[in-house]
């Protein structure tokens, strides 16, 4: 990208939709996934299996996986990068100091801000928890998603981190895309109206899809 359209507020806005909307493809993905986990351990342990394996035989093992994780991650550090320096932007731009206290920003920033620190620290915890097994609660298996996914859910805590981190995800994704759809010039009162419904549609469809799997340990449907 052309260095002054990164320096530009538009230039970093407009990464953080681009980012924001490889990000959310991937969740769309991994919720309707993390779903099969209702079907059985063989059926979920082998949809594990077949995320390494997938592409073959052009593809080497885990290539493909290896592929979508730096994607990600250069996703997440775009993202994060241009929301910490369009703050600082905001902050620098004001006209003068305030004398008194600095007045809060607005809701919708707070939100966006300390969710996007939240689910910073939860990818963090959730990778070390079911992908290396590092903060793991019961023996992690290595290949037995099904099993593990369980053994997380059976601990107040795992429950406790993962639903807050959905709900973050949810109020996150909501005013993301809406805000997304401004950035990339999607415009029109009723268009804006059918975006806005669009926004809360997918917050509570991923939000609940992705609660559905601790519930259905809990209450001892998937176990
Ligand atoms: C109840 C919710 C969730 C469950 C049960 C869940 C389950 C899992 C499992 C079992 C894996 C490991 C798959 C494997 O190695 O075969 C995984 C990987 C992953 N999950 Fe989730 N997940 C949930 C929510 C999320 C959310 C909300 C995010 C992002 C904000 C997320 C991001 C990831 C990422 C990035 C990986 C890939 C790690 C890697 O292999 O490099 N997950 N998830």
């Amino acid at each position: 990208m052309p260095r002054t359209l990164w320096d530009s507020s538009v230039g970093k806005k407009t990464v953080m939709a681009v980012s924001g909307v490889i990000m959310l493809l991937y969740l769309v993905a991994h919720m309707i996934g993390n779903l099969k986990i209702y079907f059985g351990a063989d059926e979920f342990n082998r949809y594990g299996h077949w995320l390494r394996t997938v592409g073959e035989p052009f593809m080497h093992y885990e290539w493909t996986l290896w592929l979508i994780r730096v994607v990600l991650v250069v996703a997440v550090v775009a993202h994060a990068v241009s929301a910490y320096q369009l703050s600082r932007r905001d902050i620098r731009a004001r006209p003068n100091k305030y004398v008194h206290k600095k007045p809060r920003a607005s809701y919708a920033t707070r939100t966006m801000r300390w969710g996007g620190i939240i689910l910073g620290l939860f990818i963090v915890w959730h990778v070390l928890d079911l992908t290396t097994g590092t903060v793991h609660s019961g023996g992690f298996q290595e290949g037995h998603p099904y099993q593990n996914v369980v053994d997380t859910f059976s601990t107040w805590y795992g429950n406790v981190i993962y639903i807050v981190a959905m709900l973050a995800v949810g109020l996150h994704i909501r005013h993301g895309f809406w805000s997304a759809a401004q950035t990339l010039g999607v415009g029109g009162r009723t268009r804006d109206r059918v975006l806005k419904t669009v926004a809360n549609a997918l917050a509570l469809l991923l939000t609940a899809g992705f609660i559905a799997v601790p519930v259905g340990v809990m209450t001892g449907v998937v176990s």
